[in-house]
């Protein structure tokens, strides 16, 4: 295992996820960052198999995504593993932003790995707002833009400006395509920025004072820890994509995009 310490690319995975001392005590809460970058993973490769399939155009999108689901061999896997990935996704992100609020991960040394996060977060809500437009179902087309509107002066132009003209139009959902396409990168690229910057001073702890009297490897002890939480990731996604892929989405997304006809009620995923 010298090569492990001293190949100058290798050296940096085992001072990440092999050697690299963790405190012994952290709960299965410091468990969460390990799922997201599963749930980034995932989305990733469902993604990219699914753009070779679908078709950015108002008149075909809606169509594209049928043709997914019922002609691509285990398109439909793949689409509802895509949307329901995302929501876990969320899910995830939400307890891991709990658990900095709770136990004080926010404040220094840890500063710098927490203003990341709040960048990564945010863009993760603009990746999954635009990825929710391209189905192009009702839904897609009246839950989303309209939400820029309520900022006060600049909401008006910046709508048509995000538009590209005075309604969802054809620019729209190519524009929404492409960037959908690019941000899960700059994503995959912030978490890693996220990750150096808690390696120089490392993960905190439940207590909240230092570890470094009590410390085990990263391997084999917290990456067969994380495997628990991700074998039952996979266990409870499974029972949603393959009983309830439909749970947390919403029946009007089904009836194409219909600008003359507004939906009685206009709400995002749960
Ligand atoms: C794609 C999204 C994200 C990924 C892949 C990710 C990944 C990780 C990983 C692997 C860790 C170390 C293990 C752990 O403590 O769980 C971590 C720690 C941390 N993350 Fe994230 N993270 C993400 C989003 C966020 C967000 C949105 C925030 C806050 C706004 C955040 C704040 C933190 C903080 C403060 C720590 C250090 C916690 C501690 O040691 O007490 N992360 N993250």
């Amino acid at each position: 295992m010298r090569l492990l310490k001293s190949h100058p690319l290798l050296s940096l995975v085992n001072s990440y996820v092999v050697d690299s001392p963790q405190p012994a005590n952290i709960s299965y809460m410091w468990n969460f960052g390990s799922l997201l970058a599963t749930c980034l993973g995932l989305q990733l490769v469902t993604g990219i198999i699914l753009a070779m399939h679908y078709t950015p155009n108002v008149d075909l999108a809606f169509i594209s995504v049928e043709h997914i689901m019922r002609d691509v061999n285990y398109g439909w896997l793949l689409r509802y593993m895509h949307a329901n990935g995302a929501s876990f996704f969320f899910i995830f992100v939400y307890l891991h932003i709990g658990r900095g609020l709770y136990y004080g991960s926010y404040r220094a040394p840890r500063t710098l790995t927490w203003s990341i996060g709040v960048i990564i977060f945010i863009l993760m809500m603009a990746t999954a707002f635009l990825g929710y437009v391209l189905p192009y179902g009702q839904m897609s087309l009246w839950v989303i833009t309209n939400l820029l509107s309520a900022i006060p002066w600049i909401g008006n132009p910046l709508v048509e400006f995000v538009w590209g003209g005075f309604s969802v139009n054809n620019a729209t959902l190519n524009r929404f395509f492409s960037l959908h396409y690019l941000l899960p990168f700059v994503l995959a690229a912030l978490a890693i920025m996220h990750m150096m910057a808690l390696h120089t001073h490392g993960s905190s702890n439940p207590t909240g004072v230092s570890a470094n009297s009590d410390r085990l490897p990263m391997h084999p002890y917290f990456t067969f820890k994380d495997l628990v939480t991700i074998f039952l990731f996979f266990l409870v996604f499974s029972l949603f994509v393959f009983y309830a892929p439909n749970k947390m989405g919403h029946p009007d997304n089904y009836i194409p995009a219909n600008p003359m006809s507004t939906p009685a009620s206009i709400v995002p995923e749960w």
